[in-house]
């Protein structure tokens, strides 16, 4: 049986890519990373792609968004993924991209709380007790989509937002390896 194919999305240091990429590696995932692509120049995920030999696509945004909107289209057609995984992707996609591939994202709160580019510093601005993880389906909305899989992390008063983030990723990192587990499963039986 041929294995699923994933393509990733990510944007910048790509640590949520790399348990993906790692989790192939170790065959804890049965799938095969077809592609990665990334939006933002010198991005460190970039070099994780590269050193794992998993083929990277560059695709910063233009001024003209619908060309940007195309050309994403168009590398994941040509990747012909089973599944897109957004892993720290800060863009948002087109409604086609959305609808033509089954994409899940992973997102630091517990939607529907705190969606957006800024949900920890947001978490922290609240005032929250909890935050954490969300692994949801991508929809045309900005993290609205049907969420999956989460995992709280609680907040304590000395946090900061790079100090709640990472320790939000370290439960992001295990969630996303074990959601995809879950749905590869499915993909299978499918
Ligand atoms: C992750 O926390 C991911 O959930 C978040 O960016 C981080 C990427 O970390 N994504 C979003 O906030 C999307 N709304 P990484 O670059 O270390 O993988």
């Amino acid at each position: 049986m041929t294995k699923a194919r994933l393509v990733i999305l990510a944007s910048g240091n790509g640590s949520i890519a790399q348990s993906i990429i790692d989790a192939v590696a170790s065959k804890v995932l049965d799938a095969q990373v077809v592609g990665l692509i990334c939006d933002k120049e010198n991005a460190q995920v970039i070099e994780r792609a590269k050193s794992a030999g998993i083929s990277e696509f560059l695709i910063p945004m233009k001024s003209d968004r619908k060309l940007w909107d195309s050309e994403i289209i168009n590398t994941l057609e040509e990747l012909s993924p089973d599944l897109v995984v957004s892993a720290g992707f800060m863009r948002i996609l087109s409604a086609e991209c959305v609808e033509r591939f089954r994409i899940v994202n992973s997102h630091p709160a517990l939607l529907p709380l705190f969606p957006g580019a800024h949900a920890v510093r947001d978490a922290l601005a609240a005032g929250a007790k909890e935050t954490g993880v969300s692994i949801h389906w991508v929809d045309s909305g900005v993290d609205t989509g049907e969420v999956i899989a989460q995992e709280s992390v609680s907040i304590s008063a000395s946090d900061t937002e790079v100090i709640l983030h990472e320790r939000i990723k370290i439960a992001e990192r295990k969630l996303i390896v074990a959601t995809l587990q879950t749905l590869l499963a499915d993909h299978v039986r499918s």
